[in-house]
């Protein structure tokens, strides 16, 4: 049986850290879709163009180490943009959702374009200060020089863009719970999620 949990938000705000952990909490798959356009992005980088790249992508090129750097981020939100680079990842996306024994897909349009019968749907947000925070962090603990100012105005170019284009804009579903995690731990914020899914479930 396929159980779908669908979770959007804008960039850092704990989708990724909160759709790992309620993957593993419910043995459910989990697919990053920000992979998908940051494969996508790394490959324009590379110079490639942008529809012919998204149609020839493969599940082998999702390597999160290499491309999760600001570069590949940036990259990843310009093709976003692009209408066929979107459709050339539906099918991908839809039927990794549908699979047996459950699914968690993170990114911007899961609960509006991708899945919008999903069983639950979260919409992760906080505030940008915080979400550039916690990216300075990361980058931090990885051993990464990092700006916190230059992370913050990247945070809020690409909220802009992803959220003000026309295609798939980032918007939270009409039927999605908001988890504002400003100021909550990881850890609340995944007891919160499970509340819910747990609730859907039975
Ligand atoms: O990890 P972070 O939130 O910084 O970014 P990501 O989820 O890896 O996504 C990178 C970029 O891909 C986003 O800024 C979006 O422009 C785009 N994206 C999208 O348009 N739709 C998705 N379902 C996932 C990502």
């Amino acid at each position: 049986m396929s159980f779908t949990i669908a979770i959007d938000g804008p960039a850092a705000a704990g989708k990724g850290t909160l759709a790992q952990a309620l993957s593993a909490h419910f043995g459910f798959a989990y697919l990053d879709t920000g992979l998908l356009y940051r494969a996508v992005g790394a490959g324009v980088l590379a110079g490639g163009e942008p529809v012919a790249v998204a149609q020839a992508l493969d599940p082998s090129d999702l390597n999160a180490d290499t491309l999760r750097t600001q570069a590949v981020a940036e990259a990843a939100s310009r093709v976003a943009v692009i209408p066929d680079v979107r459709a050339a990842l539906i099918a991908f996306q839809r039927s990794f959702a549908r699979r047996d024994g459950g699914a968690v897909l993170d990114g911007r349009d899961i609960g509006t374009v991708i899945c919008p019968d999903a069983n639950v749907k979260l919409f992760v947000t906080a505030s940008a200060e915080i979400r550039a925070d916690r990216r300075f962090a990361e980058l931090t603990a990885k051993g990464v020089q990092a700006d916190l100012a230059a992370i913050l105005d990247e945070v809020r170019a690409r909220d802009d863009r992803d959220q003000n284009r026309a295609e798939a804009p980032l918007i939270a579903a009409a039927d999605a719970t908001l988890i504002d995690t400003t100021s909550m731990t990881a850890a609340e914020a995944l007891a919160q999620a499970i509340t819910i899914v747990t609730a859907k479930r039975a």
